[in-house]
């Protein structure tokens, strides 16, 4: 049994096949997939999708590369649809420094406004953190007391990194990069994170694993990334499946 923990199925690669395509990976083991809004745009359609897939969820919010033009009225919005019993997290939220636009501050207002959000509402938060570590971990720690969990998805930094967030208690999605070539400071991450706070996720289209690698990614493809977690670990595959179907569920239901 697999639970995707952050896919974007309502991205247009999916456009020609997209009901046929999760119909069939349900059918294969596939048994839960959140839907990640991305943008105002994104976030809608995967509510739509929620609420035409029962195996489906769906979290809502605004990517830092997306936020440049959200308003208090947004917020507002993302407000009102969080409160839908499908919605299971705020996200994906952060910072990308490796994208100069939008610039850093205003990726910082909307990543805390919607931080806040996560605080009045109560759920988890998804969080997206590329080329700034130290500012999200900065930003995170001021908001411990309010959040109840997070996750950093497609981790990307260093063991020393995730030990932070192993002392706030965050979990760690791990995704189809485990298996690229260059995965080593990854590999070490994935060696010291302990296995309860491992949470598998594709971030389909994107980040197919290998031999997919740079083709479009779906979530029957995370079998090959609990082949290669459960080498690292010394453990069956089998086994990392139902660690981390359980780990997902402590984390969002
Ligand atoms: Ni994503």
């Amino acid at each position: 049994m697999i639970f995707d923990t952050h896919a974007h199925y309502d991205d247009e690669a999916f456009d020609l096949d997209r009901d046929e395509l999760l119909k069939g990976m349900h059918k294969d083991g596939v048994a839960f997939i959140v839907n990640v809004g991305a943008s105002m745009d994104s976030t809608q359609k995967a509510l739509d999708l929620a609420h035409r897939y029962p195996f489906l969820y769906a979290a809502v919010g605004v990517h830092p590369s997306e936020s440049g033009g959200l308003t208090g009225k947004d917020i507002a919005w993302l407000k009102e649809k969080a409160a839908e019993p499908k919605v299971v997290a705020i996200g994906e939220i952060g910072l990308d420094y490796y994208w100069s636009e939008p610039d850093k501050a205003i990726q910082k207002k909307w990543f805390e406004e919607q931080l806040q959000l996560a605080g009045e509402t109560g759920l988890p938060i998804i969080v997206h953190s590329r080329d700034a570590a130290q500012d999200t971990l900065e930003i995170l720690k001021g908001w411990r007391k309010d959040l109840t969990k997070g996750v950093i998805h497609c981790f990307s930094y260093t063991k020393e990194i995730a030990r932070e967030y192993l002392n706030m208690d965050y979990y760690f999605g791990i995704g189809g990069v485990l298996t690229f070539k260059n995965a080593k400071k990854l590999i070490e991450a994935v060696e010291y994170i302990p296995m309860n706070r491992i949470l598998l996720e594709t971030d389909c289209p994107y980040l197919a694993p290998e031999p997919y690698r740079g083709k479009r990614n779906q979530s029957t493809y995370l079998d090959l990334v609990a082949e290669r977690i459960s080498v690292i670990k010394g453990v069956s595959k089998e086994e990392i499946f139902t660690q981390t179907v359980q780990n997902a569920k402590d984390f969002y239901f």
